[in-house]
C-alpha cells in the first residue's frame, strides 16, 4: 500500500478534466552536453567557469536523462501522471543557434516524444527554458535585436519536426527570472549585468514570445499554446505608506512586467518607473507586436514576499526581507513555505481579462533528503504538495480560473546557480550511480492519481 500520507485530498475534487503532469528541462535533466553534435549553450559556458555555481557543480551529466529517458519515462507511466512536459534544448537541434538542423538532436527528441505516446503520457514542449546557444551570446544574445528572428526561426524548426504529434507548447519559461539573474545581476548565464542589458532583454524577450506564438499558431492550427511565468505573491513588511509603495513595485516587477504586454496592456511603466527607459529600445510597430492571444498561461508559484523599502537598492527602492529574517519554515532554497501565496496568486491573475485558462506549470518544494534503507521519507514535500493542492481547491471552489497542476520536478536534478544542493524531484537521484528511487511524495502522488 502506498499511501504514505494521511489527506483527505482526491483527485476527483479537482474535475474530470484538471491535469496533471510533471514538469523538467533539458538542461537541468539531460547531461550529454557535447554528444552527437550538440552545440554549447550559454549554460554549459557559464557553468565551465570557476565560482558561478555552488560547489562548481556542472550539469556535463546532470540525469543523463539523454541516456536514459526510457527509464524515466517508464517511471512516470509507473506514477501515473498522464503529462510530462520538458524543454528543448536549442543548441541540441540547431548547435550555433541558426540553420543548418542537427539531424542527431531531431532524432533524439523524436524517440523521446514517440516513447511518451506509445506510453500514453501527453508531450508538452517548452521551446525556451535557458539554455540559448552561446553562438548566439557571441552576438549579444537577448541583447541583440536579432534574437526575435532568431527564435523564432527556431520555433518554426520546433514546430515542424514535431508539431505532428505535440500538441501542448510552452513558448518562454519565466521571462522574468532568466533575463533578471542572466542580464541584470549576472547570476545565472550568460551572467551579464546591469540595466541597459536588462532592458534590451526584456524587450527582446517579450517580442520573441509573441513572435514565437503566432509561429506555432501558423505551422500547428490545432495546436494548444501557452507560455509560462514565475508569480510570487507580495506583501510589505508593515502599513507603512513607503513600504506598501516599495512592494507595489517589486510586484510590478515579479508579476506584471512580463505577461501586461503579452494581454495587449503594455508595459506597467506608470507603477515602475525604470521602464520608461525601456522607450531607447521600443521601434515603431512594436506595440503592435507584443502581444498574442494565448491558449493558457502557465503560472509557477513557489513562495511569497515580504518587502520593505530600502533607498540602497536602485531603480526599485525596496528590498525582500528573507524567510530567514523572519523566522519562517522556508525550503532548501531559503524559499518561505506559505501555501496561501498560490491561492493569492490565482486570484490576482483571475483579474486580467485576456486570460482563457490557467495552469500551474510548476510548483514544488526542495528539501534536504536522506536515504534510509533505500527508502526517502520526504514528507515535508508530501505536505507542501498537499498544502498546495488545497489552496487550488479553494481557489476552484470561488469558481477562479484554473485547469492544471505540474509538479516541478520528476526528478531531482540540476538547479542552476544552485547546483545539484537543491533536490526539488518526487524521485530521487544518486548522482554517483544516476539510481533512481521514487520519494515518499512520488508514492503519495501515485496513489493519488491512479
Ligand atoms: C523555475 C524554473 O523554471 C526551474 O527551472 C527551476 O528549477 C524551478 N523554478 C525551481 O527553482
Amino acid at each position: 500500500m502506498n499511501k504514505v500520507e494521511n489527506s483527505f485530498l482526491n483527485k476527483n475534487q479537482f474535475g474530470e478534466d484538471f491535469l496533471w503532469g510533471v514538469s523538467t528541462a533539458a538542461f537541468q535533466i539531460e547531461g550529454a552536453h557535447d554528444a552527437d553534435g550538440k552545440g554549447s549553450s550559454i549554460w554549459d559556458v557559464f557553468t565551465s567557469q570557476k565560482g558561478k555555481i555552488k560547489n562548481d557543480h556542472h550539469a556535463i551529466t546532470a540525469c543523463d536523462f539523454y541516456n536514459s529517458y526510457q527509464t524515466d519515462i517508464d517511471l512516470i507511466r509507473e506514477l501515473n501522471i498522464p503529462n510530462f512536459r520538458f524543454s528543448i534544448s536549442w543548441p541540441r537541434i540547431m548547435p550555433t543557434g541558426v540553420h543548418p538542423v542537427n539531424q542527431a538532436g531531431i532524432d533524439y527528441y523524436n524517440k523521446i516524444i514517440d516513447s511518451l505516446l506509445e506510453s500514453g503520457i501527453e508531450p508538452w514542449i517548452t521551446l525556451y527554458h535557458w539554455d540559448l546557444p552561446h553562438a548566439l551570446e557571441i552576438k549579444g544574445g537577448w541583447t541583440n535585436r536579432e534574437s526575435v528572428t532568431w527564435f523564432s526561426d527556431y520555433a518554426a524548426v520546433c514546430a515542424h519536426y514535431f508539431g505532428d504529434r505535440v500538441k501542448n507548447w510552452m513558448v518562454i519559461n519565466e521571462p522574468s527570472v532568466f533575463t533578471g539573474a542572466g542580464y541584470f545581476l549576472g547570476i545565472h548565464a550568460p551572467g551579464k549585468k546591469g540595466i541597459s542589458n536588462y532592458l534590451k532583454a526584456m524587450h527582446h524577450v517579450t517580442l520573441a514570445t509573441a513572435k514565437g506564438a503566432k509561429v506555432l499558431r501558423n505551422a500547428i492550427p490545432d495546436a494548444n499554446i501557452g507560455t509560462t511565468f514565475s508569480c510570487t505573491h507580495i506583501e510589505p513588511a508593515t502599513q507603512n505608506a513607503k513600504d506598501i509603495e516599495a512592494a507595489k513595485r517589486v510586484d510590478t516587477l515579479l508579476n506584471r512586467t512580463f505577461i501586461e504586454p503579452i494581454l495587449g496592456l503594455g508595459y506597467p511603466q506608470k507603477d515602475l518607473p525604470v521602464l520608461k527607459k525601456l522607450n531607447n529600445y521600443i521601434l515603431e510597430d512594436d506595440l503592435n507586436n507584443l502581444d498574442f492571444h494565448f491558449d493558457f498561461i502557465g503560472l509557477q508559484c513557489y513562495t511569497r514576499e515580504v518587502v520593505k523599502s530600502s533607498l540602497l537598492i536602485p531603480y526599485i527602492g525596496a528590498e525582500l526581507v528573507s524567510a530567514d529574517k523572519r523566522n519562517v519554515i522556508s525550503t532548501e532554497m531559503g524559499w518561505e513555505v506559505y501555501p496561501p501565496a498560490l491561492y493569492h496568486v490565482l486570484k490576482k491573475f483571475n483579474e486580467y481579462k485576456g486570460i482563457k485558462k490557467i495552469i500551474i506549470t510548476e510548483n514544488g518544494a526542495a528539501f534536504a533528503d536522506t536515504v534510509t534503507n533505500g527508502k526517502i521519507f520526504d514528507i515535508k514535500r508530501t505536505h507542501y504538495i498537499q498544502d498546495h493542492l488545497e489552496q487550488i481547491l479553494k481557489a476552484k471552489e470561488e469558481g477562479l480560473n484554473v485547469e492544471g497542476y505540474f509538479v516541478w520536478s520528476l526528478t531531482d536534478n540540476f538547479e542552476w546557480a544552485e547546483g545539484y544542493n537543491a533536490r526539488f524531484g518526487l524521485i530521487h537521484v544518486d548522482f554517483n550511480t544516476q539510481k533512481r528511487t521514487i520519494k515518499n511524495s512520488g508514492l503519495w502522488f501515485k496513489d493519488f492519481l491512479s
